[in-house]
């Protein structure tokens, strides 16, 4: 199969499996521990049913959002994800030009493998968002911040669900390590991944170019070392008060289950909250963000915008996660697996995709604007 007969997401993380070495794969396919959340996060948009209306006019469909003041071709936000360079050169790039492509905001991870101005500079009229986590050192995120105002983000993400890093068992198995160690296995992988290895050896190993800045840091294996030993595992609500008088734009609140936490976060001044449980790639056996949307939705009550992430894979699943409240969802692997079957072609097919699938589900549910989505037409299945 080739990119552009891909006819779903699934035929995409098919192509993308086939295409990377294994550790890639896994890197970007894996979640934590034994992947429970991982299943639940597909499994629980499985368990949602449509009760269409029928002899609805839906000759003219409408599928866009608005999302944060902006209108987007679809209520869809392109989630952060870090050394996304591993799936295809400068990843980063591919994607924001992809996502603006298709309409929707693209956020910049942290973790970038490409830097953020530079992600500017390739995309210039695209909707740019910028995420990062709360380091010990603080100097170091106000720095970050600034550079994302600098490179006019209008969004700032903060991502909480990490006060320390998941436990991911492939990348452990597979001795996948940033970075990349020539262990017996994934030498053989680089073998049968002969494209990959010459793309990765003509354009250089990924690496977090977001903090490749002046003495910080001098190689690879120090980056990564720098920034696992400045995790912060004792951030709490003041530092999110902290954010907030420096960053003037609009401030979303990444990796929020509960809805007590959700009425902090209100309280905090944030303007969107999304819920997320990282893709499963944290705590496993967590709920699934789209269980606990109802929730959230129903403490927020307006006050704030709601994401939700994890496990989209259908135009069907934005639809439920807008019948029940979210406001936009967010994609992470979706748009990975595009990027990893085959660059720029293959994240703008990911996106398409998506687009006609969510635009085919608004006619046959008989919902021809999105916007008018709710919960009356979804069932739970037993
Ligand atoms: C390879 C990979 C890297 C990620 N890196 C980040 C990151 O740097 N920051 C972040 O907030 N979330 C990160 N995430 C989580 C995504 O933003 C998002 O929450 C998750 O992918 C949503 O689930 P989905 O992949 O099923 O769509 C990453 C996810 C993946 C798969």
């Amino acid at each position: 199969m080739k990119v552009a007969e891909a006819s779903t997401i699934e035929d995409l993380r098919a192509l993308a499996s086939a295409r990377l070495p294994r550790a890639v794969f896994d890197f970007i396919d894996g979640a934590a521990d034994d992947e429970v959340t991982l299943h639940w996060n597909a499994a629980d948009f499985d368990s949602l049913a449509f009760c269409p209306r029928v002899l609805v006019d839906v000759s003219k469909r409408d599928g866009s959002g608005t999302i944060l003041g902006n209108r987007s071709s679809l209520p869809l936000i392109v989630a952060p994800t870090g050394l996304a360079s591993l799936a295809w050169p400068l990843a980063d790039v591919v994607l924001a030009q992809a996502a603006h492509g298709a309409g929707v905001p693209f956020t910049i991870s942290t973790s970038s493998s490409v830097r953020m101005e530079d992600i500017r500079r390739a995309a210039p009229d695209a909707r740019l968002w910028f995420q990062v986590y709360l380091y010990k050192d603080r100097d170091l995120v106000l720095s970050l911040i600034a550079r994302a105002r600098a490179i006019d983000c209008e969004s700032l993400v903060i991502t909480v669900d990490v006060p320390l890093l998941g436990r991911r068992l492939r990348d452990r198995r597979n001795r996948f390590t940033v970075p990349l160690r020539p262990t017996g296995r994934l030498i053989w992988d680089l073998v049968r991944c002969p494209r990959w290895t010459g793309q990765i050896l003509s354009n250089g190993v990924p690496r977090m170019q977001n903090f490749v800045d002046g003495q910080r840091a001098a190689s690879v294996a120090s980056l990564a070392a720098l920034m696992t030993s400045n995790m912060d595992a004792s951030v709490t609500w003041d530092s999110i008060g902290w954010v907030r008088d420096h960053w003037p734009g609009h401030l979303v609140l990444k990796g929020v289950l509960h809805a007590e936490d959700a009425e902090r976060a209100v309280a905090c001044g944030v303007d969107a909250i999304a819920v997320s449980n990282h893709g499963g790639r944290q705590l496993d056996s967590v709920t699934s963000a789209i269980r606990a949307l109802p929730e959230i939705i129903s403490a927020v009550a307006g006050r704030t915008e709601v994401f939700v992430d994890g496990g989209i894979r259908r135009g069907s699943d934005i639809a439920k996660a807008r019948a029940l409240g979210a406001n936009a969802v967010m994609v992470g692997r979706a748009g990975l697996y595009g990027v990893g079957a085959g660059g720029r072609a293959g994240a703008d097919r990911a996106f398409a995709i998506l687009a006609e699938e969510f635009d085919r589900c608004l006619a046959l549910v008989g919902c021809p604007i999105a916007a008018h989505l709710d919960q009356s037409w979804l069932r739970q299945r037993e």
